[in-house]
Formats: structure tokens, sequence, C-alpha cells
């Protein structure tokens, strides 16, 4: 899709080469430092498909890949971050070496979610990759050990974020327009 076909779109944020660089940065990283071990890379629905599968065909190493599915909501008085799986692994990740791959990490409250479930599986380590980072939002501290950008507070679509579940198969990241902000 071209930026024109999007009426909501303010500008281009990441183009697919800047995109498709830095990805092959990371998993490098990645490589060298599980070098001679196997990972599995579990993806979070439907947001780090994009950035997963882009990721996992620069990583050289033995990869496995699963995938879950969460779905957040507000409690009564609106706060948000109450987090739920909605679609488990299919398969046990103990003793495993886990990389948990993120689209983008905003509070952390899904993120903290996560790591306290998955880390009750007794993995061997567990560790995290995120395709963008909006560190100014954080209301909870998680660790992240590979980010591939920090972005501004704007909201963003493109590379497997969606607005209203459109917009995923752009393939850059842009931010939208302010009054499309949700
Ligand atoms: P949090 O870190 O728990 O706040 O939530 C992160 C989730 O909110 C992500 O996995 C996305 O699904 C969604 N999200 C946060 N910011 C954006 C954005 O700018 N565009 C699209 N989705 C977003
Ligand atoms: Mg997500």
């Amino acid at each position: 899709m071209s930026t024109v076909a999007i009426p909501g779109v303010e500008r281009v944020l990441f183009t697919e080469e800047q995109i498709e660089h830095r990805i092959r940065e990371v998993a490098s990283e990645i490589s060298r430092n599980y070098e001679g071990r196997s990972i599995k890379l579990v993806g979070v629905l439907k947001g780090s498909i994009f950035f997963l599968t882009a990721l996992a065909r620069y990583i050289e190493i033995p990869l496995k890949i699963d995938f879950l599915g969460i779905s957040s909501f507000s409690n009564r008085s609106g706060a948000p971050g109450i987090v739920r799986i909605a679609k488990d692994l299919d398969d046990g990740i103990e003793g495993e070496d886990v990389l948990l791959v993120e689209d983008i990490v905003d509070t952390g409250l899904t993120l903290r979610y996560l790591l306290q479930t998955l880390s009750g599986r007794a993995p061997n380590s567990l560790s995290v990759c995120t395709f963008l980072d909006r560190n100014s939002r954080r209301l909870v501290q998680v660790p992240v050990d590979y980010r591939c950008f920090e972005i501004p507070d704007r909201f963003v679509v493109g590379f497997g974020l969606d607005y209203n579940q459109l917009y995923r198969n752009l393939t850059y990241v842009a931010v939208m327009k302010p009054e499309k902000n949700s």
C-alpha cells in the first residue's frame, strides 16, 4: 500500500529500507548473543507477525516459532492494562531460551503480564525483543533487551501495527494525524 492510499497518515516515520537495515542489525546481535544455542521466538498476535518473520529470516542460529494471543481491556474505573491470554502457546517452553517478540512496548503493562506468565513456565532464559519502544509513556518498568527503534509519543501504524485493525500491511511505519488518535 502506498502512503497516498491512507487518508489518516501524516508522515512516514521509518521507511522500508530503514526497517530492513535495522532488523538485520538486531538479528546479528541476537545471533551473536545466543551463539551455539537455539532459541524460541514467541510472537504476540497479531502485531508482531510482520516483525517476527522479518527478524527470523536474518537470525543465523536454529530457532523455533510459537505465538500467543492476548486481549487487553480496562477495568471499571477505566484504567487500562488488564491483560489475559486469549490464545496460548502450542508448546511448553520449559528449559528453552525464549525471546519474546513484540510490535511495540508502550505503557509496559502488556509486557509485564507476559513476562510474569512466561517466567512461571521455567524457561532457561527469557528475553524481550521489540520492534518499537515508546519509553515516554511507560507506566511500569520492564526489561527490553533488544529494540529496533525508539519512537515519539505519537500513534503509529504499519509493519504490523494497526489502527482499528487496519494498516498492518504497510511496508513502512507512519505517524497518524492527531484526529485519528485513539
Ligand atoms: P502496552 O505496552 O501494554 O501499553 O501496550 C502495547 C500494545 O498497545 C501494543 O502491543 C499495541 O497493540 C498497542 N499500541 C500501543 N501503541 C500503539 C501505536 O502507536 N499503534 C498501534 N498500536 C499501539
Ligand atoms: Mg501488541
